[in-house]
């Protein structure tokens, strides 16, 4: 009967995303874009102020993303824990060590673009904490970042999910050529929203979906989320 009932919406669905939500979001839209045939799903990837303009200008049904913005009418629903982890190349010489942050002042740091959220919780930490690391690069993506670090130029902050496959996926291995260093304090704690405007109506496929990813964020806890 819910099949069938499923398979009566119609309509359009439109997600917007930050960048580390792609690794697991089109995870989650699989089974639903399953179940519901007559809903057409547009997926947009932009990091956390091209998600936030999309906000603003009503654009979505709704956004995936860490920090919601305070000053736009938001309803929010917390669905996924998303550690932030310090990675390093392999074989790096703090590798296996327990680390405090203060012993990785002297070391190249590569951040995000400006307008990233990973690099916004980067700096706001390190600023509570008054470490001033030594920024060597910006990136404007967390695959790029993936690649400088592997290939030696630096280390980075970064969300465990883009360095390591969520639960269910392949292997319990690090992305190749990367390590997670042992740091105290770290992962960093913090968490996936999904949110939409309170003052627009949700559509009914809107509505289902939200409710597909609160049951799903139990099962598709990204590695070490649950620790
Ligand atoms: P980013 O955002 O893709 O802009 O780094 C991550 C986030 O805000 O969760």
């Amino acid at each position: 009967r819910l099949a069938e009932l499923n398979g009566l919406v119609r309509g359009s669905l439109r997600i917007a995303a930050v960048t580390t939500a792609e690794y697991f979001v089109p995870d989650l839209i699989g089974p639903f874009a399953a179940a519901h045939p007559g809903v057409e799903i547009e997926f947009a990837v932009e990091n956390r102020d091209g998600v936030v303009a999309r906000l603003q200008r009503g654009i979505d049904d709704m956004a995936v993303m860490m920090m919601p913005p305070e000053d736009l009418p938001l309803d929010r629903q917390p669905f996924l824990d998303n550690p932030l982890v310090v990675i390093a190349p392999a074989g790096h010489r703090l590798a296996g060590r327990r680390l405090r942050l203060s012993s990785l002042a002297g070391e190249r740091w590569l951040m995000r673009e400006p307008g990233s959220g990973t690099r916004m919780a980067a700096e706001r930490h390190f600023a509570e904490l008054g470490f001033e690391p030594k920024v060597a690069m910006s990136l404007g993506s967390n695959e790029a970042i993936k690649h400088a670090v592997a290939a030696g130029l630096g280390i980075a902050l970064l969300s465990m999910v883009a360095v390591r496959p969520p639960v269910g996926r392949a292997a319990a291995t690090t992305a190749e050529g990367l390590e997670i260093l042992k740091v105290s304090g770290f992962p960093l704690r913090r968490r996936w929203s999904v949110v939409w405007r309170r003052d627009r109506p949700l559509t009914i496929a809107a509505r289902r979906f939200i409710e597909h990813l609160s049951a799903a964020r139990e099962l598709r806890a990204p590695r070490g989320a649950r620790a």
